[in-house]
């Protein structure tokens, strides 16, 4: 992986290589050239830099500034595989040009198209290849509308200085209401019942079949989706008590306990919210279920690795687990058709879903909404917040004083390059100023101002021409 310096990249502006023409309905006269510096009359003659327009606003307060130093429909924007609506809307009200299919693009179509965009927006089935990357002559950042970011050459991506964003919690509301549906029907064998019925049979049983109020939940893992499930199980009744690594605070009358073991030994059922770690790996196998009362039941909608399958068949063909709802399977069938294959099959009281804890049409929703927004902060005023490979910065808004800009530089992490830049910004008015790396990438963020159109242009060059630069862009 090579980080240095790329020929000057600035996002989105500087691969415009003709003026741009103002914004709606101002009178045209302010124009950006191929390096992204403001040239043309307003910009060289007046004090200060014509102001822009302003479609939204991020700053949430009156005087905060609109940072717009390009034509928002200037903008292009590739959506792949039927990404929400909500993203579509929010990304075309700021202006800019939205491209969308609703599939996912053969390679050499994607080649084609991922050459001339600002920014791509993609799900799980797109695969954001070096090659693909390289491809990508003008792509400062891609939106993942999906949890995952495996799909794109991350560290490829990052070299390049192209922000990556995601959506890694917007469905935790999902998984923990379908875990609240599987509690009681567990509790109910409501699984084999319907089997039978849908084989002519008629079985009315109510022996082993519980209510579920006043039972305990063992919650493992209290983050995202364990807190919530937790605020929902008491509203049913139920006790609730956790196990989480970290001291936590309880949420209603929950309580943590001391140990995995006490939890499993506690609990009528346990369900699994862990992240897949070392630690988490094999947690649940044979020793921990022997650990858990007889006729009590097993959850798990985390990762596939974190429980033994072939041990929790065995738990449930005995007869010490009274049910079990898995949701997520070591080795998971890539696409859709009669490919699963597990120990599970067939076993007493189990629940058998395709890894759906979080796909319903609200988490879509949710998702396109904070990817989108991610995206148009970025964009828009450079924060960096979310991204999963550049360091987290933003700054508070900037004041909307005309001549007053804001530098964002995203370059290696290297020892000297903060005294370089403080060097290149000694002279002026740096009203603040944030820098953070994370591995081999760094990215600053500085608002100076009282600065003429003519200072502009050397801070920019100045700090473009910096070894350690991957991507310098002005934003004002
Ligand atoms: N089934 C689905 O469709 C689906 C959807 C979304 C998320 N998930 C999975 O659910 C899991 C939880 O997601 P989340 O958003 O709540 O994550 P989160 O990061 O918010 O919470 C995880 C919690 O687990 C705790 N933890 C980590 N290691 C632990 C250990 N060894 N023992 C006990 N606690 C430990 C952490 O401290 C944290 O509080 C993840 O594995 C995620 O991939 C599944």
């Amino acid at each position: 992986m090579s980080f240095a310096p790329s020929t000057a990249r600035v996002m989105p502006n500087n691969v415009m290589n003709t003026p741009i023409p103002s914004p709606q309905g101002a009178s045209g006269d302010t124009t950006i050239n191929v390096n992204g510096i403001p040239s043309g009359a307003n910009a060289t003659a007046g004090p200060g830099i014509r102001r822009r327009d302003r479609q939204g606003s991020f700053g949430g307060s009156s005087r905060a500034k609109v940072l717009r130093p390009f034509n928002t429909a200037n903008i292009k924007i590739l959506l792949l595989e039927n990404v929400n609506e909500t993203a579509v809307g929010a990304l075309r009200a700021q202006g800019y040009q939205v491209e969308t299919h609703a599939k996912a693009l053969a390679e050499d179509v994607l080649m084609e198209k991922i050459k001339d965009v600002h920014c791509v927006g993609i799900r799980s089935k797109t695969k954001l290849t070096k090659k693909i990357l390289d491809a990508a002559e003008k792509l400062g950042v891609i939106g993942c509308f999906c949890i995952g970011t495996n799909q794109v050459d991350l560290e490829h991506a990052t070299s390049k200085g192209i922000a990556v964003f995601n959506s890694p919690f917007s469905n935790s509301r999902s998984v923990a209401e379908l875990v609240i549906a599987e509690i009681v029907l567990l509790s109910r064998q409501l699984g084999d019942r319907n089997n039978e019925m849908h084989q002519g049979i008629w079985s009315k049983v109510s022996a082993n079949c519980y209510e579920i109020r006043g039972k305990t939940l063992g919650i493992i893992g209290y983050g995202h989706i364990g807190s919530q499930l937790s605020v929902l199980a008491e509203s049913m009744g139920m006790r609730v008590i956790f196990h989480d690594v970290a001291p936590l605070m309880p949420l209603g009358t929950s309580k943590q306990v001391h140990s995995l073991n006490e939890l499993l030994e506690k609990s009528d059922f346990v369900t699994l919210h862990v992240p897949e770690t070392e630690d988490t790996m094999n947690m649940i196998g044979e020793n921990e279920l022997s650990r858990m009362k007889q006729g009590s039941f097993l959850i798990n909608a985390s990762r596939g690795t974190v429980v033994v399958i072939p041990a929790l068949a065995k738990a449930l063909k005995s007869g010490h687990l009274g049910g079990a709802a898995v949701d997520v399977f070591p080795k998971e069938p890539a696409a859709n058709g009669k490919f699963f294959e597990s120990e599970l099959i067939g076993c007493p009281n189990t629940l058998l879903t395709p890894h759906i804890g979080g796909s319903t049409e609200e988490a879509q929703s949710m998702i396109g909404v904070e990817v989108s927004q991610a995206l148009i902060k970025f964009i828009n005023n450079g924060t960096s917040i979310g991204a999963v490979n550049l360091p987290e910065v933003d700054l508070r808004a900037i004041r909307d004083e005309e001549n007053s800009i804001r530098l964002c530089y995203t370059h290696s992490n290297v020892p000297g390059v903060l005294l370089r830049i403080t060097n290149i910004l000694a002279e002026h008015n740096v009203d603040k100023q944030f820098s953070d790396s994370k591995g081999k990438i760094a990215y600053l963020m500085a608002d100076i101002s009282d600065v003429t159109p003519e200072q502009i242009q050397d801070i920019y060059r100045r700090v473009r021409e910096t070894p350690t630069n991957i991507v310098t862009r002005i934003l004002y």
